[in-house]
């Protein structure tokens, strides 16, 4: 999920593959590493954990390593810590091959066990390594460089960018696609592969952009792109006029936006690995059935965007599981002398895996004799650490401090789990169950429909980017959603909001209504379809300006009443949140950015909150 960078020409590698990479340093990475194809025909490898300047430093900027073809990553850790061996690029035994990948292989147990029994030892506990192994495998049956890469991507499963090098083919490199992006530059009597593009603008504009199951194999005299069925093919090439830091945007204006339009992609990462047959299976969790069984409390403890995601998974817990499940501000719950013993289970969710309030209330949760499991966006962070169960949300790096990506993984990480306790307790119908699983696998291309339809929320966002003060009004999931939807627009417009369970309005808040006010009405939970029109119906009656966001299947209904309607598609209730926060997440943004806001990093708010 982080940098790439791959380079053959005829000048060293290894200095233009660091300055790729450090051109790639705003996305967060965790470890690095190169290798070059040296004049002797051997793979040289050096990898370091942490910055990249402690990389640069060890090879004295690039100067130790000689060879004019190479590869080079910055991680992200998604299977196993962040740590130089776990680090790429990965070598195979016999160090014929070496490959760099962003993204997951999600079968690489299965490929794991398989060469273990074949007789080889592996290294990391990364799911990249098999890609060496398995390759180096492959080429010692059929000795061809081309046909040994088509066998392996035959083989695995899963999302990935691959760089890969192979000793005895000195004169080229091989890069594949596959749900995760790669790009090819064209310079003069030199190539390269980069997994966006800002590694690259020093060097050359001139660029491909390779599409899913295409690989392309790249000489100093040029590149041949193959699709799928690996027939060579013809691209067509970009010009790149962007400066270095909309390019590090990926052409969006702001991190924000990028990320709101990465979430189908996030989704596909955190949802796809964990579906199997149409079981939910978290290869990564070691809590058993027996163990789920004999909780007797379950808690969920978070902060913010990731307290949202808690409230949302209490509901589809407790419907699930038929059992109590509590949630709680991390902040608070550390102070409220938590009733814990250790059939309690805690879940803790946050994205930074860094959040001080969050991390306290784990080790109180520890000390009281609870199992911790967490649900969490980075790494390798203190919070992974000091769990007894993790389950990572893959939804790779998260750069503006509004959360958007991850907050949408970790709901999905949430209702799979759901799933997967739902099982463990017998709570869970079969019907549901697979229902459940078939719109999990259809959200991302759902989610790809409503970013579609941006423009409507620009619109609007346009007309209503003056109020000071706006009202977001929902019942269960959709008031939960609400506190999502008022919190994206508080952090980063400075309106004044607030999300309200609607009925709770005509016990006070009801008064704060006015001829213009804005109120967003989330109406998409449909068993309180009509309760939640008739509290509609009470604020327009106050004069509040009224946008809806429904179903399409309700859309009709709901403009008999609203004349503003946002529609998402439909699909089984618990899922509709994670749709619904779409449109929430970019009316936030549009009107941030009709506003002047300084949207990635709003005032007084940072990325990890380490402070109390
Ligand atoms: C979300 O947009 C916020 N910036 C914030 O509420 C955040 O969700 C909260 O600080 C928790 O962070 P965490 O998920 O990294 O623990
Ligand atoms: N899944 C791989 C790993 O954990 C790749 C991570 C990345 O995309 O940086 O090593």
């Amino acid at each position: 999920m982080c940098g790439i960078v791959g380079f053959i020409g005829q000048k060293q590698a290894a200095p233009i593959l660091l300055d790729g990479l450090s051109r790639l340093e705003y996305r967060g990475y965790d470890s690095a590493g190169i290798a070059v194809i040296t004049p002797q025909g051997t793979i040289d490898l050096r990898k370091s954990e942490g910055r990249l300047k402690v990389l640069s430093d060890l090879v004295h900027g690039g100067a130790d390593l000689n060879g004019c073809i190479g590869i080079g990553h910055t991680r992200w850790a998604t299977h196993g810590v962040p740590n130089s061996i776990n680090s790429h690029p990965h070598m195979s035994e016999g160090g014929k091959f070496a490959v760099i990948h962003n993204g997951i292989v999600e079968n690489y147990v299965e490929i794991k066990e398989f060469l273990i029994r074949q007789g080889v030892h592996f290294q990391s506990e990364t799911d990249t390594e098999v890609i060496a192994q398995l390759l180096e495998f492959y080429y010692n049956e059929c000795h061809d460089f081309f046909e040994t890469v088509g066998r392996v991507l035959r083989r695995i499963t899963g999302a990935y960018a691959l760089g890969i090098l192979c000793a005895d083919c000195p004169d080229r490199m091989i890069a594949v696609r596959k749900d995760t992006p790669l790009l090819l530059g064209f310079g003069e009597g030199e190539n390269y592969i980069a997994s966006d593009v800002t590694a690259l603008i020093p060097y050359t504009r001139d660029v491909v952009y390779m599409d899913d199951g295409e690989m392309a194999v790249l000489t100093r005299e040029g590149i041949q792109v193959y699709d799928p069925l690996q027939q060579p093919i013809e691209k067509e090439h970009h010009h790149i006029d962007w400066d270095v830091s909309a390019a590090e945007k990926g052409g969006y204006p702001h991190f924000m936006l990028k990320e709101i339009f990465e979430q189908p992609e996030a989704l596909r990462r955190a949802i796809s690995p964990r579906l199997k047959n149409g079981r939910v299976v978290f290869e990564d969790m070691k809590l058993t059935a027996e163990q789920i069984r004999a909780f007797t409390r379950i808690f969920i403890v978070a902060c913010g965007s990731s307290y949202h995601v808690g409230m949302l998974g209490k509901y589809t817990l407790e419907r699930m599981l038929r059992r109590n499940v509590e949630v709680q501000l991390a902040s608070e719950f550390r102070y409220s002398d938590p009733i814990i013993d250790d059939r309690t289970l805690v879940i803790f969710i946050s994205q930074s895996g860094e959040t001080l309030d969050t991390m306290e209330a784990l080790k109180e949760a520890k000390k009281r004799g609870a199992y911790v499991l967490s649900i969490v966006n980075v790494v390798g962070s203190s919070i992974a650490r000091g769990s007894d169960d993790v389950l990572y949300t893959w939804a790779g790096p998260e750069i503006a401090v509004a959360t958007t990506k991850a907050y949408s993984t970790q709901l999905a990480v949430i209702d799979m789990l759901a799933l997967a306790f739902g099982e463990a307790l017998g709570t869970v119908d079969e019907a549901e169950y697979a229902a459940v699983v078939s719109e999990l696998q259809k959200l991302p291309e759902k989610m790809e429909t409503v970013l579609a339809h941006h423009e409507d929320i620009q619109k609007f966002a346009a007309q209503h980017f003056n109020h000071n003060s706006i009202f977001f009004i929902g019942r269960n999931l959709d008031y939960a959603l609400g506190l999502e939807g008022s919190l994206k627009l508080k952090e980063i417009s400075y309106i004044h909001s607030e999300a309200y369970a609607s009925g709770e309005l005509k016990h006070g808040t009801i008064s704060l209504i006015e001829e213009g006010t804005l109120v967003i009405a989330l109406g998409t939970y449909s068993k309180l379809f009509e309760k939640a029109m008739s509290n509609v119906v009470e604020v327009k009656a106050r004069g509040a300006d009224v946008l809806a966001l429904t179903t399409e299947s309700r859309r009709e209904e709901m403009l008999k009443t609203v004349p503003t309607v946002l529609a998402i598609p439909d699909t089984l209730d618990m899922l509709l949140p994670s749709l619904g926060v779409v449109p929430l997440q970019l009316f936030a943004y549009y009107v941030a950015l009709q506003r002047g806001c300084d949207i990635d990093k709003p005032r007084n708010l940072a990325k990890s909150v380490t402070v109390e």
